[in-house]
């Protein structure tokens, strides 16, 4: 049995103190709430990162959604510590969004309704503070992903993730 199929197994168990018919006709339903199996296979990503030079960006894709890690450079931590953001919308240190400064590790999905900001590409535009900018209604993040103008509540998501060695990034 598989892990899909134990997992169902349990939910099934679980129901099995109903009444045999409504356990029977809950099977399709928990069936179909199951992730398929190329959804289980993308919740953990796994990256190389040595060919990730400071100063450049990669978008990697991860339960449907565009991750984006950044190689911070020198002057990019400066930027992005040199702040107090006690008064910002959702006020987050630049040490609380990372686990490894040089490592910027985001959901590039806009908190306001869910569009893909602007920045993360060469060339695109970084928004008033240099960050990104969502051109749905306007909202604009700082370079560390924390919200500073426009109708966006909070700061750019930050997946669960951790680093395997110096060069393996586990996202999930
Ligand atoms: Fe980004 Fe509305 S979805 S500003």
């Amino acid at each position: 049995m598989n892990d899909v199929e134990r997992r169902d197994f349990l939910e099934i168990a679980g129901w099995s103190g109903l009444a045999a018919g409504a356990a029977l006709s809950t099977w399709p339903l928990v069936h179909s709430l199951g992730p398929s199996a190329d959804v289980q296979a993308l919740s953990t990503v796994r990256i190389d990162l040595a060919p990730i030079a400071p100063g450049m960006a990669v978008t990697v894709m991860w339960r449907g959604k565009p991750v984006w890690i950044r190689h911070q450079t020198p002057e990019d931590i400066t930027r992005a510590t040199a702040v107090d953001p006690s008064r910002y919308r959702d006020p987050e240190t630049y040490a609380a969004r990372v686990q490894r400064p040089e490592w910027l590790v985001q959901i590039g999905v806009c908190t306001h309704l869910g569009c893909i900001p602007l920045g993360q590409k060469p060339g695109e535009t970084k928004g008033d503070y240099g960050g990104y900018f969502c051109a749905c209604h306007g909202s604009h993040y700082d370079s560390a992903g924390r919200i500073r103008k426009g109708p966006a509540p909070r700061n750019l998501e930050i997946p669960p993730h951790r680093f395997e060695d110096d060069t393996t990034l586990i996202i999930g």
